[in-house]
């Protein structure tokens, strides 16, 4: 696939097939969200990925975001000791750290004809007692993964939100 309909074909799926996710392709998807850039380098970010389904029932009940029975969760979280090496900044930009290696491992995984979703809400407190996340980690986004039955089509994009030299001048040619 050429990365163009890599990144126009991605979809936010929200119900997924009954089917599992090889483990090798599994870590096709971790590979690519831990070669995303990040401030300073820091790489202050730590990813749980869930796979069991129980697991994954009860994460779903503390999480009114997220919808389907996916195959996989990944939950990013910040490593909120790490990231003070970045200062007063260091936190902002490990929430973008985070955010960039999604990307990678949603379009990873679209490649490789899974489905994902980001999710923001769920209970924080919960997730951390469930997954046994230490204190100094905030776990801060969910993205779940699998096969969907049906890609849902794609929502409009604001193309008016591009300015071409100075804010309010369209980008045309
Ligand atoms: C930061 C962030 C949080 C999101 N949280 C949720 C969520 O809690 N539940 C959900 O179903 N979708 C969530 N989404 C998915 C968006 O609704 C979806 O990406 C958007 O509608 C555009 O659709 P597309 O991804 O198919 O292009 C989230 C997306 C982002 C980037």
């Amino acid at each position: 696939m050429e990365l163009e309909e890599i990144i126009k074909g991605r979809r936010a799926v929200r119900k997924y097939e009954e089917k599992e996710i090889p483990f090798e392709h599994a870590k096709k998807i971790l590979e690519a969200g831990i070669w995303a850039p990040s401030g300073s380098n820091l790489q202050s970010w730590e990813f749980v990925v869930v796979r069991d389904k129980e697991m994954i029932e009860k994460i779903k009940m503390a999480s009114p975001g997220l919808f389907g029975n996916p195959a996989m969760l990944v939950i990013g979280c910040i490593n909120k000791e790490r990231a003070k090496r970045g200062g007063k900044i260091g936190y902002p930009m490990a929430m973008m750290d985070v955010a960039m290696a999604f990307q990678n491992m949603m379009l990873m995984a679209y490649s490789l004809g899974i489905g994902s979703c980001p999710v923001l809400s769920f209970n924080k407190v919960i997730l951390k007692e469930l997954l046994e996340i230490p204190e100094e980690v905030d776990p801060i986004l969910i993205v779940t993964f699998g096969y969907p039955p049906f890609w849902p089509k794609p929502p409009r994009r604001r193309k008016e939100v591009i300015h071409l030299e100075k804010f309010g001048r369209a980008f045309e040619e």
